[in-house]
């Protein structure tokens, strides 16, 4: 097996480049830094290439710009208008390429190339609402504006004792209350600092808001709940879910896709959930999945909009090998019966939200 995609580390120095042959001891060193996992080639998956939909290189240098901001806030707790400006043209230009992508659809393997969840987990949650926005015909200027909202959701974090924040275990009843607070002062430092539009401000206030009214800090339900809110509340749960954490594996793509639709209607808005269910591929290009036929396939590509029938690789059949043949889920006549029972890449330790999450 070769490396087929360049793996970045904690730092972003790159780990093991695209090319390298894998052997033993690189396997046991990418797993003793618990990376869930990488991209690579062998015979059978040789042409099948994930297009990551955000350059690797714009958002290393999307998480580091955040990385500033945030740090500069904790430091002066005065938002600087500089640093805070490369933020806003990374995300531009994060915005640009997704817009150039007429079929852009969630793989989550792009997002998870890299370690530094605080950052890089604001960053996805970005991400996920700008496509979550254009699914809803959101003009380009709101784009912008919720995609600042979105990626600075979580800068309330910095104000909240460390210990809290990193903490491995279980919270105590009053260090979740006080985590909770996360929400609301992040929503004033924005608002305080005044170098955001205004419209920006009530997403972050929002972002653990339940559609129910069940969430916090304000217990607003449905439309008193702004659309930014509601918005970026899927996209962080989203990201969350399928992260990799100290205090638990990540889910796959289709078991976090589950969860949503679950809490349609109770955590989240139900006409989000639907812009979100057209644009994630529940079974990322290059996952294996189990078909009701009794094959084994690796997935060559998504489409927009019918995430359940992508077009697959068949490779094994009741577990005896095959010569590859591929199917189109979607337009292929012989196989309409056929559906994906499930993915064969779930990890088997994958546990639900933790109370971390909750206030992530
Ligand atoms: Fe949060």
């Amino acid at each position: 097996m070769t490396v087929a995609k360049t793996l970045f580390g904690r730092n972003h120095e790159r780990l093991l480049v695209r090319g390298v042959i894998l052997n033993r001891k690189l396997i046991q060193t990418v797993r003793r830094l618990k990376i869930p996992g990488l991209f690579i080639e062998d015979d059978i998956s040789r042409d099948i290439e994930s297009i990551g939909i955000i350059s690797d290189e714009l958002r290393l240098k999307t998480i580091d710009g955040l990385k500033n901001v945030f740090q500069n806030a904790k430091g002066t707790r005065v938002l600087s208008p500089s640093s805070l400006d490369v933020v806003r043209a990374r995300i531009e230009g994060i915005i640009d390429e997704l817009l150039d992508n007429k079929n852009v659809m969630i793989n989550m393997f792009d997002l998870k190339c890299f370690d530094d969840y605080t950052y890089s987990h604001c960053v996805n949650a970005a991400i996920l609402s700008v496509i979550l926005g254009m699914t809803l015909n959101f003009d380009r200027e709101t784009l912008s504006r919720l995609a600042m909202s979105a990626v600075l959701h979580d800068i309330g974090k910095m104000f909240v004792d460390k210990a809290v924040l990193n903490k491995p275990s279980v919270l105590t009843e009053e260090e979740f209350a006080h985590m909770r607070q996360h929400s609301i002062l992040g929503y004033n430092y924005a608002r305080d600092s005044f170098l955001l539009s205004s419209s920006c401000h009530p997403g972050i206030r929002d972002h653990h808001e339940k559609f129910d009214g069940t969430g916090y800090p304000d217990g607003r339900s449905g439309n008193e709940i702004s659309l930014f809110g509601r918005i970026i509340s899927v996209a962080d749960v989203y990201d969350a879910l399928t992260s990799e954490r100290p205090y638990r594996s990540a889910m796959s793509a289709s078991e976090a896709m589950e969860y949503i639709m679950g809490h349609s209607g109770t955590d989240f808005d139900p006409d989000v959930v639907n812009a979100f269910l057209r644009c994630v591929a529940p079974y990322p290009v290059g996952s294996t999945v189990q078909l009701s036929n009794g094959c084994t396939a690796i997935v060559v590509e998504n489409f927009a909009n019918f995430g359940l029938r992508p077009r697959v690789r068949v490779i094994a059949q009741n577990g005896e090998p095959v010569e590859p043949y591929e199917i189109n889920l979607s337009t292929d006549f012989n196989y309409l019966n056929v559906i994906i029972l499930g993915s064969l890449d779930i990890p088997e330790d994958a546990a639900d939200l933790s109370d971390h999450d909750q206030v992530g």
